[in-house]
Formats: C-alpha cells, structure tokens, sequence
C-alpha cells in the first residue's frame, strides 16, 4: 500500500440538518423511559454520537450493535462486553434475521423499572415502559421497529401532551414503542469519522468522492485483516494493494485500457458493505486484561472466511 495515495476524504454535510435532528431527537427523549440506541457494529464507536451521548444515556439504554451479522464475530463480542455499563445493556443484533425479540424486551422491561418504581412511588399507577429506537441514519432502525412491531402492530394512538405524529405501539403487555425512530445526526467532527461513515452507508453517497472512500476503506481493511482484499482481488504478492491494481485485476477499464476507478470503487463499497469481503470491524475494541490471556489463542484462529468475488459487476 502506499501511504501517499490514502487521502482521508471531506464529507459535505449540512450544520442546519444537524441542528433539526438534535431538537427533534431531544422532544422524543422526553417521553421515554428507555432509549433503544442502535449501533452498527462494524463502527460501534463511529456511529456514536458523542456530543448527544449524554442527553441520550440520561436515559437507561439498551445499546444493539445491529448488523452483527456482517460484522466480525470476535470484535461482536469484544464490544458487547466494552460498551456495558451501569443503566446500559448491550445485545448483539441482525435486524433482518429479527429473532431476538423476546430478548430485547426482557432488556427493555429491566431497564424501565427504575421509572416505574419511581412514578409508583409517586402514588401513582404503573404503566407500560415507553421505548423510543434512535440511531444514525441507516444504521437498521426502521428495519429493527419492523422485526419487533411484526404484523401484530396495535396502535395506542395519539396520546394528549406527546408530540401530535406521535404514535405507540404496544409490542408486549408492558411495553410501548414509539413507532418511528429518533434520527441521531452524526457526528463529524473529524473526516475520519465522516469517512467510516461513509463507508457503511450512514451518510448518503452525494455527500463524498466515492474513489476516495474507497481508499480510505482499502487502507482502513489492510490495517485491521492484512491480507485480506489481495486475497479477494487475487492480487498477487508483488501487486501493490491499490484501487489501480484491483481494477485491472477485474479488468474494469475505460477506453484507452486506463483503469475505471470509479467502477472499482463502487464495486468495492458494495461488496464490503454486503459482508462478501469477510465479516469485517472496522473499529476495534481493546483487549481487556482478562482477554488479553486469551489473545494468543484468537490471534492464531483464522479470520472469517472471504466469499468469492463475482466475475462480473
Ligand atoms: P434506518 O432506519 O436506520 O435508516 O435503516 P433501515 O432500517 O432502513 O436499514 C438500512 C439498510 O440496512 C437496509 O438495507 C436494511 O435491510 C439493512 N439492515 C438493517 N438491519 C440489518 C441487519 O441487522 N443486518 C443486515 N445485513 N442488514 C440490515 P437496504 O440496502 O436499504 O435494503 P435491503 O438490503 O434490505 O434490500
């Protein structure tokens, strides 16, 4: 790889947005008593919003590192154990598989009973713990309401003094979603951050040079799993690792045999972006001292498994 061909791409994004999403997400939190904060868990640090971690983890919260299925299962793990905290569980998630239901709301039922025993002690009477789902864009929200609201969906309808849209849900006898999610802005502060946004499709694709993404991603992916993208592009050992040589290696060219980048970039996002590169993190946790014992063991275990690459995007 050669360093002096990785730029980390500038990410447009709009501070008026960001401010919109920030008093929207605020009003909601008002009405919950636990906040379900869903995670990719290729980026559980990424898609974080750190400036709002406070607002949102007043709150007891349920953090689900959603898109478990993509990401690689040791650092599942890993993270599931580091993000755990007082008032915070943590659950390993596939929102499209959808089959741990049950699971989440015995979550939700433990970390909402502070506020019952609270409003109880109010003399008043207990009520179902309302539950709000929030996260970054396309991080599996919609995805993850859906596989828990089923087809079973009873509406409790509007409620006098909640926002007017607002809608419940009654996904269990004691618990009520709020049917839409709260949309977390991300956070950019660095263009590292915005780029590994990027790559996961948590900021649209209009708002950054796809080529340099691809970088970004190739020498992110050679940092963490060596090896790997020669491996799946078949680049032999004498090939740098680079978007030129990828392209050639698929033979995707413009006229006059230059290589298409562009195409090649694409191809790539999407490939990383459906797990065919290998269940990949692109964040990785510390080994706690416990783990550290064991490091040896997983560091000789094999990384997941690369699927074959299509002949033929
Ligand atoms: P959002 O509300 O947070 O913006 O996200 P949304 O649910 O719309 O999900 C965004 C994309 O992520 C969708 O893919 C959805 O199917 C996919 N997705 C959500 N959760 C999971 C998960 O746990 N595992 C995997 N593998 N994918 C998940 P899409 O490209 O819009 O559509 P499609 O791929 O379903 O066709």
């Amino acid at each position: 790889m050669q360093q002096s061909d990785v730029i980390t791409p500038k990410i447009q994004w709009y501070p008026g947005h960001i401010a919109k999403y920030e008093r929207k997400l605020s009003e909601l939190l008002k009405l919950v008593d636990v906040v379900v904060e869903v995670l990719d868990a290729r980026l559980p640090v990424a898609s974080v919003n750190h400036r709002l971690e406070t607002t949102i983890r007043n709150k007891p919260t349920l953090i689900i590192l959603n898109k478990s299925d993509l990401a690689d299962p040791v650092q599942n793990k890993r993270w599931q154990k580091a993000l755990a905290g007082e008032n915070r569980r943590v659950m390993l998630y596939d929102a499209k598989g959808g089959q741990a239901k049950s699971q989440l709301i015995q979550h939700v039922l433990a970390l909402g009973e502070a506020s019952m025993q609270k409003l109880m002690a109010k003399g008043r009477k207990r009520r179902p713990v309302r539950v709000l789902v929030a996260g970054m864009p396309n991080v599996g929200k919609s995805t993850l309401i859906n596989s828990i609201v089923g087809q079973k969906k009873t509406k409790t309808g509007h409620r006098a003094g909640v926002t007017r849209d607002t809608q419940w849900v009654r996904i269990h006898p004691e618990v009520e979603l709020m049917d839409s999610p709260g949309v977390i802005p991300p956070q950019l502060d660095s263009d590292e951050a915005g780029a590994l946004l990027a790559t996961v499709s948590s900021i649209g694709d209009a708002a950054f040079d796809e080529e340099e993404v691809a970088r970004f991603l190739i020498e992110t992916i050679d940092g963490l799993y060596p090896g790997q993208l020669s491996r799946y592009f078949k680049l032999d050992d004498a090939e740098a690792l680079s978007l030129e040589n990828m392209a050639l290696a698929r033979h995707y060219k413009l006229s006059g045999d230059q290589p298409d980048l562009l195409r090649t970039a694409q191809a790539l996002l999407t490939e990383f972006r459906h797990a065919r590169l290998g269940r990949m993190t692109l964040e990785h946790a510390q080994h706690s001292p416990k783990e550290r014992e064991v490091s040896e063991a997983e560091a000789t275990s094999p990384t997941p498994e690369p699927t074959e690459p299509p002949a033929e995007i």
